[in-house]
């Protein structure tokens, strides 16, 4: 029935139903859960677990690696189910609830939450459901299509339940990689120094007591649904092409570069697919989420190697990667998100990371999460943990949203993700602007003259003048008009034409 995937026998006998599983929950316990942008999750037990509250009244703290898919986060919220969550959503519904105050939300930091829980910054997990393909001999399991936080979940969790997942192949097996730095004050380094360094087991140990269930599922991964580049990201990426050739042509990197980090979003996956096209070759990716790009880039052979969190891939390339996944194997690895975001390694093997803003300003601060200041997106997700600690820290956007009714540059941003000594090139479909080695007042000008919409430039243009004229200073703002673009959006519907020069 399981297909000989449970090899420690004895704990067959823990089989249970997703139902029965959802009634091991109470009132206000913390949850953890599997899941990394919408691979690996746990798909019967946080679903059962949903219904179960519409009917039985409960609320507890959920955690996971990042975004859940099926729909789960969703499902949840409308069933008042969640007291807390973090530290990254993408759904629809659970933003809603969010942004009602329905839903504590704690926008974190990819690469530190396992760290706040293993430091005891947290309240205890009292059960972690973890998506596997396979129980060993020995009781320790082999994830599915993404790693996420389950190491540290299934080290602190009191109970934990597996959710033991029949459709993803067993040829998955040896594409993770678990790798633990102990506890303060006596962590170990993490010895990655390629993207491609192998430095720990391939299953995650779990002791056999702790286990209270392990439901069957045979549910597939929901599919990412990644939007084809268009007009405005093919020309952001030709934009970067350009630079990484101009930086080859300068000596300062090869045509190799160096190991490439790229975020979610339809912007950053265009920039991947960019280089299927270009002249480098021998890249490498140490990254968090491994997109259908990467795939297309591994098939071209640009790529020699992907290491990251997860695979989120289309439906399609789902079908095709694990049709025959023995063919990508050796060139990825999935590891956990302390580990594939950890400040030591993206500083020691020189991370080019390129993630999205919702909207720059002119010194170059980013916003990448709060629509005009106050309402989540999405959350910071794995930017801040790739951008801070980089060789280059680039933000790619759009220059206008909604039409050309926002402005993605403007003069203040509404709230800070990313700060200006963290930023160093920004690039919209109208130009990139390189800031390393200029102060603010150069920056600005820099990012008025190649990032602003022409529709906004002109009364960019004055309000940065009439800053440095009127008020002076490092930075140069006029307060109480720096944020009249956004409340211009509010009242009128548009950013357009909010300056009285
Ligand atoms: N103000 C308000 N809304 C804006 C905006 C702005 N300045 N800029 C963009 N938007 C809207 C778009 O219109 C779009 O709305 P829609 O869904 O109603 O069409 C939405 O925000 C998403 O923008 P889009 O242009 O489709 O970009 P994207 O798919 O590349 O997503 C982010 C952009 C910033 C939301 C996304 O990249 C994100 O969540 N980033 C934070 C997490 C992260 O970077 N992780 C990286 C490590 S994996």
């Amino acid at each position: 029935m399981y297909e000989n995937r449970i090899r420690k026998t004895e704990l067959e006998q823990l089989i249970i139903t997703a139902e029965e599983a959802a009634m091991l929950f109470k009132d206000k316990m913390v949850v953890a859960s599997s899941g990394f942008t919408k691979a690996g999750d746990s798909k019967a037990v946080l679903m059962a677990l949903a219904e179960r509250a519409k009917i039985d009244p409960l609320k507890v703290t959920l955690m996971t690696g990042a975004s859940l898919g099926q729909g789960t986060d969703g499902a949840l919220a409308e069933a008042d189910a969640l007291s807390l969550r973090l530290p990254f959503q993408v759904d629809p519904i659970m933003r809603k609830a969010i942004n009602k105050g329905e839903v504590f939300f704690i926008d974190q930091h990819l690469g530190e939450t396992a760290n706040l829980l293993r430091a005891n910054n947290f309240p205890k997990i009292d059960i972690a459901i973890l998506e596997a393909c396979l129980i060993a001999e020995d009781g320790s399991i082999i994830p599915t299509t993404s790693v996420g936080n389950s190491a540290s979940f299934a080290a602190l969790a009191e109970k934990v339940i597996i959710e033991l997942n029949l459709s993803v192949p067993l040829s998955i097996r040896g594409v993770h990689d678990i790798f633990s730095t102990g506890e303060y004050p006596t962590r170990r380094a993490i010895p990655i120094t390629k993207a491609n360094s192998v430095i720990g087991t391939d299953s995650i140990a779990i002791n056999p007591d702790k286990i209270v269930g392990i439901v069957i599922t045979q549910k597939t991964d929901s599919p990412a649904e990644i939007e084809a580049p268009d007009a405005a990201t093919t020309a952001i990426a030709n934009h970067l092409i350009g630079f990484f050739n101009r930086e080859v042509a300068k000596g300062n990197l090869t045509k190799s570069l160096l190991p490439l980090q790229a975020g979610i979003g339809k912007v950053a996956n265009a920039v991947l697919t960019g280089f299927t096209h270009s002249d480098f070759e021998d890249l490498t990716m140490y990254s968090e989420v491994l997109q259908d790009s990467t795939f297309d880039l591994l098939d071209s052979g640009k790529l020699l190697f992907a290491s990251g969190s997860s695979i989120t891939v289309s439906q399609d390339y789902y079908d095709r990667i694990f049709a025959d996944f023995d063919k990508y194997k050796d060139r990825v690895i999935l590891r956990p998100q302390d580990i594939s975001n950890a400040a030591e390694v993206i500083r020691r093997l020189g991370i080019i990371a390129i993630n999205t803003a919702l909207e720059c300003d002119i010194y170059g601060n980013v916003n990448s999460t709060h629509v005009s200041g106050t309402h989540m997106m999405n959350g910071i997700g794995g930017s801040g943990d790739f951008a801070r600690n980089s060789y280059l820290s680039i933000f790619v956007t759009t220059s206008v949203a909604k039409g050309d009714k926002i402005s993605c540059i403007v003069p203040m941003v509404s709230h800070v993700d990313h700060c200006e000594h963290d930023v160093d090139i920004i690039v919209t479909e109208r130009g990139l602007a390189d800031l390393r080695g200029l102060a603010p007042r150069q920056r600005a000008q820099v990012i008025i003259d190649k990032c602003v919409h022409p529709e906004y430039q002109e009364e960019m243009q004055s309000y940065f003048d009439r800053a440095c004229a009127e008020r002076g200073g490092q930075t140069p703002h006029i307060l109480e008009e720096a944020f009249s673009w956004h409340t211009s959006l509010r009242e009128t519907g548009s950013m357009k034409k909010t300056v009285m020069v």
